[in-house]
């Protein structure tokens, strides 16, 4: 499954989609969050992070660009990026952006072309109506299989826009 779209009427959704999220995506992935300020980027994230077993603080991570949370004891990590405030692309060397082993959640990631590993899934979030639409796009084999999990997963299926515009695409499966 290439695509997949939803619905989330109120911020537990959106919260409820990050977490179903981090009960499918693998431990090295590369999600790319995108959509206007204020759309609830850092939620979905934060949804996530947490179903990952992260108790304590999630911070935006607007001004520091980058959060880290060790995932259990294993050394593994999830890189929590907000890219908004760079301007060129050289102000991400001191990042040293180069583990890729970790699972990289990515807002504005369009500002960091270039440093940044290609993404397997992008997640484009949007105001619409009182709530917010996510259009979750898999651009690997890996992330098809994340989607058709998502989309059998329970929390997520009240969300799902099943015939309107850009439906579920059975015959990308
Ligand atoms: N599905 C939803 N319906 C309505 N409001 C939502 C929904 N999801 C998140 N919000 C609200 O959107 C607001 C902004 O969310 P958030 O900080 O996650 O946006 P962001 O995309 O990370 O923005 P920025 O680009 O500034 O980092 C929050 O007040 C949050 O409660
Ligand atoms: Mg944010």
């Amino acid at each position: 499954m290439k695509r997949l779209l939803l619905d989330l009427p109120d911020e537990a959704a959106t919260t409820a989609l990050g977490a179903a999220l981090g009960r499918v995506l693998a431990q090295t992935a590369v999600v790319y969050l995108q959509g206007e300020l204020g759309a609830g980027k850092s939620t979905l994230a934060r949804g996530l992070l947490r179903e990952l077993g992260i108790t304590g603080a999630i911070r935006s991570p607007t001004y520091t660009l980058l959060e880290r949370y060790p995932l259990g004891d294993s050394g593994a990590e999830a890189w929590h990026l907000d890219l908004y405030r760079i301007n060129d692309v050289g102000e991400l060397e001191f990042l040293g952006l180069d583990a890729l082993d970790a699972l990289w959640l990515v807002e504005w990631p369009e500002r960091g072309t270039g440093a940044l590993p290609a993404p397997d899934l992008i997640v484009q979030v949007s105001v619409h109506g009182g709530g917010r639409r996510a259009e979750l796009d898999a651009t690997t084999d890996a992330a098809c299989q994340w989607l058709r999990q998502l989309a059998c997963d329970p929390a997520c299926v009240p969300f799902m826009n099943i015939d309107r515009n850009n439906p579920l695409q059975p015959s990308d499966s």
